[in-house]
């Protein structure tokens, strides 16, 4: 078997051998290995011994390879040779290599082929070719070509082509210590009163992480909307304005899950509500990126048992399973920027600071017990808010939750180092949190402050 070292002494040192090796080996697996080996070729070396291989070989992931090595030449004589390749290929991941490796020649012989690939009902295809044909960006007709892809159907060309020719780039240098400040005045502040009211005098980019849970629409009674699409709107508007405060590329982490809201009578049937994923399309067309889909699972005896009439007649149609899980579902505000940006932001102290120490959670099931509240029917337990302000915020930042109920998410971004803006509209739940954040200020050494609309709304035309 020929080993790495030898490949590449061969390859510098007797090219012709290496070529008749690659003609000659008979299985499939050592012809893999050979040609996955190869590396960076040198300058000259003949590339025949791939044509032949993907003009003849049946096993894609040979002929891939075969298109890869092919590639690394980026030779114009090979142009023709791609072409009916491609026409020829079955295999779509080698069908876009085909069009990586035209793109690597950074000929412009290739650009009438390429344009035709824009045509190409495969997505991938199309992008590989904006790739190649974004090296002539500067000739003005290539560009008007590529302009004309703002109109594609497909989401991931739309933004390309809009980062690439309409977006300034920049590397946000300029804007990386903004990313780290928040107002003061927002900092372990409680507004009591409607959120909606509330949010307007918060600037835009004000927030780096939102974690809360929305009401369940009409299945507690602390708040009642006159419809399921009124209380779909009403959460429309409260995340949109969450959306504007939020920092560039940074989370919203929302809690929630379907609801049953029982049968009138027995004549009736009982209707199941799927918050989740009716606010999933909302929150994905104001802006939100789609990150992951968290489930947040309870032991079955918490859940309200809704088994008794199946456990006796055992009908099917009538299964219901008892509901032990809700969903954390983490979006993260639309940018250009990868989450590298975001956190360069921060200082090398800041980041050590924030570090995720061992044990935490590496799956998406999230096991942790509900807690009870004397004053509130449905509270965060402390563990889940310390996993997401971990997981998704560094020390020193802004986390708001807007429905606050009993301030859990307060007192436990408190205790990690961590400023919180809270709104309630609830008396008796404002009261409430006044006793959580006092235990936990002792303990921190910082004063929450607790607002009226009215106060907060001169705190903010004095800012
Ligand atoms: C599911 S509870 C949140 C509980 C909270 N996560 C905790 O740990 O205590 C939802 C809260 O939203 C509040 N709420 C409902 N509508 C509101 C509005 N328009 N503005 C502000 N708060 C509102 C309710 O009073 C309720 O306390």
């Amino acid at each position: 078997m020929l080993t790495k070292d030898r490949v590449t002494y061969l390859k510098e040192n007797n090219p012709d051998q290496l070529q008749t090796l690659l003609k000659t080996t008979s299985t499939d697996a050592e012809l893999l290995r050979l040609l996955s080996q190869l590396g960076r070729l040198p300058r000259g070396f003949d590339g025949d011994c791939f044509v032949t291989i993907l003009e003849s070989n049946n096993n894609p992931k040979i002929r891939y390879t075969a298109v890869k090595n092919l590639g690394k030449l980026a030779d114009e004589k090979y142009i023709p040779i791609l072409l009916d390749a491609f026409h020829a290929e079955t295999d779509s991941v080698t069908r876009r290599e085909i069009v990586s490796s035209l793109g690597r020649m950074r000929s412009r012989a290739t650009i009438p082929y390429l344009y035709e690939f824009l045509e190409n009902g495969d997505p991938e295809i199309v992008l590989q070719t904006i790739r190649a044909l974004l090296v002539f960006k500067k000739d003005e007709h290539i560009r008007k070509k590529l302009l004309t892809l703002q109109n594609h159907p497909n989401e991931i060309i739309q933004d390309l082509i809009d980062l690439e020719l309409n977006k300034q780039y920049t590397n946000g240098q300029e804007n990386r210590k903004l990313q780290i400040i928040s107002p003061n005045y927002l900092k372990n502040s409680i507004i009591q009163g409607d959120v909606r009211a509330i949010l307007p005098f918060v600037p835009d980019e004000s927030i780096h992480l939102t974690f809360t849970s929305p009401p369940y629409y009409n299945a507690r009674d602390y708040s009642i909307y006159s419809s399921y699409n009124a209380y779909l709107d009403f959460l429309k508007q409260v995340f949109s304005e969450v959306q504007r405060i939020t920092k560039e590329g940074r989370f919203l982490v929302v809690n929630t899950s379907p609801v049953i809201v029982p049968r009138i009578s027995r004549k009736h049937s009982s209707r199941r509500y799927p918050i989740p994923f009716d606010l999933h399309a909302i929150l994905m067309a104001m802006g939100w990126d789609f990150i992951d889909d968290i489930v947040w699972a309870k032991p079955e005896a918490s859940a309200k048992n809704r088994n008794a009439g199946f456990l006796q007649h055992r009908k099917p149609l009538a299964y219901k399973p008892n509901a032990t899980t809700e969903y954390l579902m983490v979006y993260r505000k639309k940018t250009h920027r990868l989450l590298d940006w975001n956190m360069r932001c921060y200082a090398d102290e800041t980041i050590e600071k924030s570090k995720v120490p061992d044990g935490y959670e590496t799956s998406n099931l999230w096991k942790v017990d509900p807690v009870f509240d004397k004053v509130h029917s449905a509270v965060f337990p402390k563990e889940l808010c310390k996993r997401v302000i971990q997981y998704y915020s560094y020390v020193g930042d802004l986390v708001f939750d807007p429905f606050a109920g009993s301030g859990t998410m307060g007192s436990v971004a408190l205790s990690m180092k961590r400023y919180f803006f809270l709104a309630e509209q609830n008396d008796e739940y404002v009261k409430r949190i006044q006793q959580k954040l006092g235990n936990a200020s002792l303990l921190t050494n910082s004063q929450p402050q607790f607002f009226t609309l009215a106060e907060f709304g001169d705190m903010r035309r004095q800012a």
